[in-house]
Order: structure tokens, then C-alpha cells, then sequence
């Protein structure tokens, strides 16, 4: 069945040939045109869709040479580990972290003691007493790391009405990944002149349409490092965006580890296969057929 756009064609086809003395060169002359107007309409729309893209009023963030990068390089665990104390005392004011518990450290960034004690330093809503009142307890290992909001609208209400995304994922879910998050840490900036800033939001390129709800969190020296790091903005930021990526893909050092047993293991598999198929063919490959004329 012919579809409308091709029914039209051919009746423009038809029309333009039967006025015409020169039939098929015409009718040939018609479709290419029609297919250069397609072309055109497609390519137009396709440019005004590109300049559309949300993203595009953003400075995109240069590539970094994270450590982790590597085919054969495992995560910063030191690294984590300050990550971890930059979100613990700067972030988690207004950042929640759902997906991440305290056990989860054990072993990454943290020692069973020493995360044990994290979780006891916050109280979890508890059993209720014998006289039917809520009551609180300490953390534990098994807690996620609390909520600093009970709500969407409690977190909204404190930040001039913007929300402060969950960070387990973040990584993951913003184009640019690592580049992007330590970009936009390290990207606050006075705006240009002749660009306009509304109260209460700040100018940061990196941020699509460039104007952010959150204020600048990374000051040189605003944390102190109980490993005697130096504090600078970006140490904090590359610090703080190896944890990102670590909780968003827990599993990046064993997936190398065990993507890189795989290749010697198959490769090893492969020669082995190669040269016994070389042998078991061998007699066939090697016979010699004669024939000879019947005397
Ligand atoms: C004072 C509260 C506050 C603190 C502290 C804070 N943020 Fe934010 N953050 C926000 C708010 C509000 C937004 C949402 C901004 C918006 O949508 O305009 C946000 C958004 C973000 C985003 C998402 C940006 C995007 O592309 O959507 C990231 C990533 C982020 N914060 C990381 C951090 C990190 C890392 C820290 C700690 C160093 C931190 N934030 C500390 C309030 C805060």
C-alpha cells in the first residue's frame, strides 16, 4: 500500500510530466527536488531541535585525568575516604544519600569500628515505649545515612524553593559524570556583565542556563582533613566527586578485576583452541592425493 506521501508524489510526478515534452528527464528533475525539499525540512528541524537541547546553554566541562580512569585502575580509596568527610560535613546539611548505609563503608573507606561509630553518632526513630510514645536510638551498621530533611517540601521550603537532588546516583545521572560534578563545585563564578542573576540563586556556567540554587559549598580550608591533606577547593572537590562515583557504581573495582581475569582467561582459551584445531587438521591439511592413469 502506498503511503499519502507517496500517493502525492507520484500524482506530482504526473502532473509535472504530462505538461512537460521531456516526460522522464522532467519527472526525474521533480523527484529530486522533492527529495531536496525533504532533505532541507529534515535538516532544518534537526538543527532547530539540536539548538533546543536544554544542556546546550552550558559550558561543558573539560576532561579530567581521574585515577580511576584507567582500563586496569581501581578507585581512590583514600580518596573515599576524604569524599566521605567532605559530604559527612559539608553536603549532607541539605543532601541526602537513601541508597548508602553505614555498612556499606565497611571495608571501602572505613573499618567496622570506625563506621560503627559514624552511625552512632545519629539518632533513627526507634520502638514505641510502654507508654505508646515514639522513641529515638542510636545508629547502627545496617542504617542508611539520614535524611538532613523529613520531606520534599521541608527541603524545598529551606532552599528558596529549589531541591536538593539525592547524591547516591548523582554521577551517574548528569552528562559528564565526574567532569561535570568537580566543574560545578569548583565553577562558581561573578557573573558576566550583562548577565542577570536572580535573588537568591548563583552564577555557575556549568549549571545548564547557569544560574543554580545552590550557593558555593567549597571554601580553601573549610574542612580540616583528619588524614592533614591540605583543604583547597579542588582537593575537596575530587575528594568529594571519587566518593560520588564510588557509591553510584560500588561495584567499579571488582567489575575491573574480574573484566580483566575474563580477557587472559579467554585469550589463553583462544590459543589453546587455535593450536589444537591446527593439530586435529593437520592430517587433512597435509595428505597428498594422486591419481594415477589406469595402465
Ligand atoms: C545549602 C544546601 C546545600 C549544600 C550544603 C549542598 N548543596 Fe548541592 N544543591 C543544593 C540545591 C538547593 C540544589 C538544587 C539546585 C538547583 O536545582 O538549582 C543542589 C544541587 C546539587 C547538584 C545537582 C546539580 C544538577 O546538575 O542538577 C549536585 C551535583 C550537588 N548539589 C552537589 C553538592 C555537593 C557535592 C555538595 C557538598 C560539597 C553540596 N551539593 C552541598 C543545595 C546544597
Amino acid at each position: 500500500m502506498a503511503t499519502g506521501a507517496q500517493v502525492v508524489f507520484r500524482r506530482l510526478c504526473k502532473l509535472y510530466s504530462s505538461s512537460s515534452t521531456k516526460g522522464t528527464t522532467a519527472s526525474f528533475k521533480m523527484s529530486s527536488r522533492y527529495f531536496g525539499t525533504l532533505a532541507a525540512a529534515a535538516f532544518g528541524s534537526g538543527v532547530v531541535l539540536t539548538s533546543l537541547v536544554a544542556s546546550d546553554d552550558a559550558v561543558h566541562p573539560p576532561k579530567y585525568p581521574w585515577d580511576h580512569k584507567g582500563v586496569f585502575s581501581a578507585l581512590d580509596h583514600r580518596s573515599i575516604r576524604r569524599g566521605y568527610q567532605v559530604y559527612k560535613e559539608v553536603c549532607s546539611a541539605c543532601h541526602s544519600m537513601q541508597y548508602v548505609a553505614f555498612r556499606h563503608l565497611v571495608g571501602v573507606s572505613h573499618t567496622e569500628e570506625e563506621a560503627r561509630a559514624l552511625a552512632e553518632e545519629y539518632e533513627y526513630p526507634g520502638d514505641i515505649d510502654e507508654e505508646g510514645n515514639p522513641t529515638t536510638r542510636q545508629g547502627k551498621l545496617s542504617d542508611y545515612f539520614p535524611n538532613p530533611y523529613p520531606n520534599e517540601e521541608a527541603a524545598r521550603a529551606a532552599n528558596n524553593g529549589a531541591l536538593p537532588p539525592d547524591l547516591t546516583l548523582i554521577v551517574l545521572a548528569r552528562h559528564g559524570e565526574e567532569d561535570y560534578i568537580f566543574s560545578l563545585l569548583t565553577g562558581y563564578y561573578d557573573p558576566p556583565a550583562g548577565v542577570e542573576v536572580r535573588e537568591g540563586l548563583a552564577y555557575n556556567p556549568y549549571f545548564p542556563g547557569g544560574a543554580i540554587g545552590m550557593p558555593q559549598q567549597l571554601f580553601d580550608g573549610g574542612i580540616e582533613y583528619e588524614d592533614g591533606t591540605p583543604a583547597t577547593v579542588s582537593q575537596m572537590a575530587k575528594d568529594v566527586t571519587t566518593f560520588l562515583r564510588w557509591s553510584a557504581d560500588p561495584k567499579h573495582d571488582e567489575r575491573k578485576r574480574m573484566g580483566m581475569k575474563g580477557v587472559i582467561i579467554l585469550s589463553l582459551l583462544v590459543g589453546i583452541t587455535l593450536y589444537w584445531k591446527r593439530q586435529k587438521w593437520s592430517l587433512l591439511k597435509s595428505r597428498k592425493i594422486l591419481y594415477y592413469e589406469r595402465p
